[in-house]
């Protein structure tokens, strides 16, 4: 039996009165969890909508409360580590992670970097240790998989792609999902929203045909 993490981070909902205003990211994610219960009806899905409900942003207080030995910690300072160890707790029990993201100015949603900022925490998801060298910090856990579902109003920003070079989306979740022991990570993208074109329509079908191939694949 496997545990699914499933966050969308969207700020739209997926039950408006016009479809138009519905979120894709979610919307694409919702299909993915569905089949992967189709397929694994024993599986356990953790659901949170970062969107609705956004984490708190860290503060001065919650990085002193960090590099806080557990042992000397304050009731204050566990109280403000609460949300972050439950955060963490849901990684630690998921096997794979299904993240749904809008491209908000060229990035991931500000929801989205604030769970990153509690989950990411030093001693729980990384070490830090200068005696590795130039790459001091190594992450805890091990072996998951990570599908980042994306939904963007522009194109072009894969490899190669006539916005490569303004995609902090991917790589940046790429890039910190390795500190959630994440060693596989695929990334199904709906692009053109924006257009509204047949471009857009086809690049939807896609999603949902990857996300289809996908869910077969991993099942
Ligand atoms: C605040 C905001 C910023 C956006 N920034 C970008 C952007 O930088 N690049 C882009 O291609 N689309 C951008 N878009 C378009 C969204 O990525 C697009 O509407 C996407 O479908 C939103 O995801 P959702 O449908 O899951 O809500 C932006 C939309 C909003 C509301």
């Amino acid at each position: 039996m496997a545990t699914v993490l499933h966050l969308d981070t969207s700020a739209r909902r997926t039950d408006n009165k016009v479809q138009d205003y519905n979120s894709i990211s979610k919307s694409l994610a919702a299909h993915f969890t569905d089949n992967w219960l189709t397929l694994n009806d024993e599986d356990k899905v953790i659901y949170r909508d970062l969107g609705l409900n956004p984490p708190e942003f860290i503060s001065q207080d919650w990085i002193a409360a960090v590099f806080t030995p557990d042992e000397k910690r304050s009731e204050a300072q566990k109280a403000l580590l609460t949300l972050s160890d439950t955060l963490i707790d849901e990684v630690a029990q998921a096997d794979i992670i299904v993240i749904s993201s809008p491209m908000y100015n060229y990035g991931m949603p500000a929801v989205l970097k604030a769970w990153f900022d509690q989950v990411v925490r030093i001693n729980k998801t990384f070490t830090f240790d200068l005696a590795r060298g130039d790459f001091p910090l190594a992450p805890t856990m091990a072996g998951k998989k990570l599908i980042l579902i994306s939904s963007s109003g522009e194109f072009g920003f894969e490899a190669g792609g006539i916005r490569e070079k303004m995609n902090h989306l991917g790589p940046h979740v790429e890039t910190l999902s390795k500190y959630l022991g994440v060693e596989t990570f695929y990334e199904i993208k709906s692009e053109y929203q924006e257009f509204a074109d047949e471009r857009h329509q086809k690049s939807l079908n896609d999603a949902y045909q990857a996300i289809d191939d996908l869910v077969k694949r991993l099942a």
